[in-house]
């Protein structure tokens, strides 16, 4: 059999030997034209082609519609997910159709909302917390308060009788009225410093000048200090500024003073530092306290969390100065040995700086 090209076409040459018993007669050629066959194969090959390209663009359409219908739903479900966060939990991705897809968009709505409002009952929760925190402070203030002014009354008193004794000498006279005009004085101050702190009026930054207000948060706690024979080091420099509300800077001090108190005993020194760098406010309140053990240290800013007997401490202290620092965004840490002492840094950024 041979194959050869006649023509345009090729054609297949067949021979085939006759032979009779053991005699042959001869061969037998004849042969074959392909043309009908090669355009057979051209068909044939012509008709695969197009099925493939009829095939993969039916294949491409397949996957652009399935990408509109899945993929498109899911990149928007997604990018909702990465805009709800902090306050934008208004967001609400578009329900369509019945399918799983929508019944997923449905759900993430869903819980959203109720995400929303847990958030607000959190918020509420917040608010009444720092109310019940400062109730706290006041009744450390209002302890030593009671103090200041009873002490004052008692002297007032007694001067009082001894005028109605004997009011006919004028030394002793002009004595006594001096001495109840002091007393008068500091009862006074007291409760004018008592009324300072409980005028909370509206979040108002302002111009303060650190030393003043770190001496001003002092002398609210005198009395404890001084019953403890604790010292107080005011260390900040005369000219260091901050803008911030001025309760909230005092409510600070005051949880900080009242926990570095608490952890002294006699002979303990309370040093508030304060220093400033290009960008940042740095305010120090160093104790020589008892310090903070170092698996309580990252929990001490935690709400709730406190080491004293209950009605000695609500744990609400140092979350509130927390929360008061953050206001401004700055960032309060602690460092503490136990046994040594502690010392909280607060940072206030460039912004709040004069
Ligand atoms: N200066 C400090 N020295 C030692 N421990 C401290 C100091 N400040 C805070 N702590 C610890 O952190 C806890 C939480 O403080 P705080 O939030 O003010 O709540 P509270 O004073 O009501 O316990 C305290 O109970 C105490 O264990
Ligand atoms: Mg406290």
């Amino acid at each position: 059999m041979q194959r050869f090209a006649r023509g345009e076409h090729d054609a297949l040459d067949v021979g085939v030997p006759l032979s009779i018993g053991k005699k042959r007669w001869g061969t037998l050629k004849f042969g074959i034209s392909l043309e009908k066959a090669d355009h057979r194969i051209l068909a044939t090959v012509g008709r695969i082609v197009l099925l493939t390209i009829l095939l993969m663009s039916a294949g491409f359409a397949i996957v652009v519609l399935l990408s509109r219908r899945f993929i498109g739903p899911i990149t928007q479900l997604a990018s909702t997910m990465e805009k709800a966060h902090g306050d934008t939990l208004d967001l609400k991705v578009p329900v369509r159709g019945q399918d799983e897809l929508a019944v997923l968009a449905d759900r993430f709505n869903s819980m959203i909302d109720r995400i929303r409002q847990a958030n607000e009952e959190l918020k509420k929760t917040h608010e009444k917390l720092v109310q019940s925190e400062k109730l706290a402070s006041i009744g450390v203030l209002a302890a030593g308060v009671a103090h200041e002014i009873n002490n004052p009354l008692g002297g007032i008193f007694n001067c009082l009788r001894m005028l109605q004794q004997d009011s006919d000498d004028p030394a002793r006279r002009e004595k006594y009225l001096g001495l109840v005009k002091e007393g008068m004085d500091r009862i006074e101050s007291t409760v004018s410093k008592l009324l300072w702190m409980s005028r909370k009026a509206d979040h108002r930054p302002v111009d303060v000048h650190l030393r003043d207000a770190v001496e001003k948060a002092h002398s609210f706690l005198h009395y404890k200090i001084g019953k403890r024979k604790i010292a107080f080091a005011n260390e900040v420099p005369g000219d260091l500024h901050l803008t911030v509300d001025m309760h909230d800077l005092q409510q600070l001090l005051l949880n900080l003073y009242i926990n570095a108190i608490d952890a002294m005993g006699p002979d303990g020194v309370l040093t508030v530092e304060g220093s400033r760098n290009d960008s940042t406010v740095v305010l120090e309140v160093a104790d020589t306290g008892c310090g903070i053990v170092p698996e309580n240290v990252h929990r001490v800013f935690d709400p709730f969390f406190t080491t004293k007997l209950p009605g000695e401490g609500t744990g609400l202290g140092l979350w509130l100065t927390y929360e008061i620092v953050r206001t401004y965004d700055g960032e309060i840490t602690v460092e503490s040995e136990p046994g040594r002492g502690s010392r909280f840094t607060m940072r206030f950024p460039s912004r709040q700086v004069r």
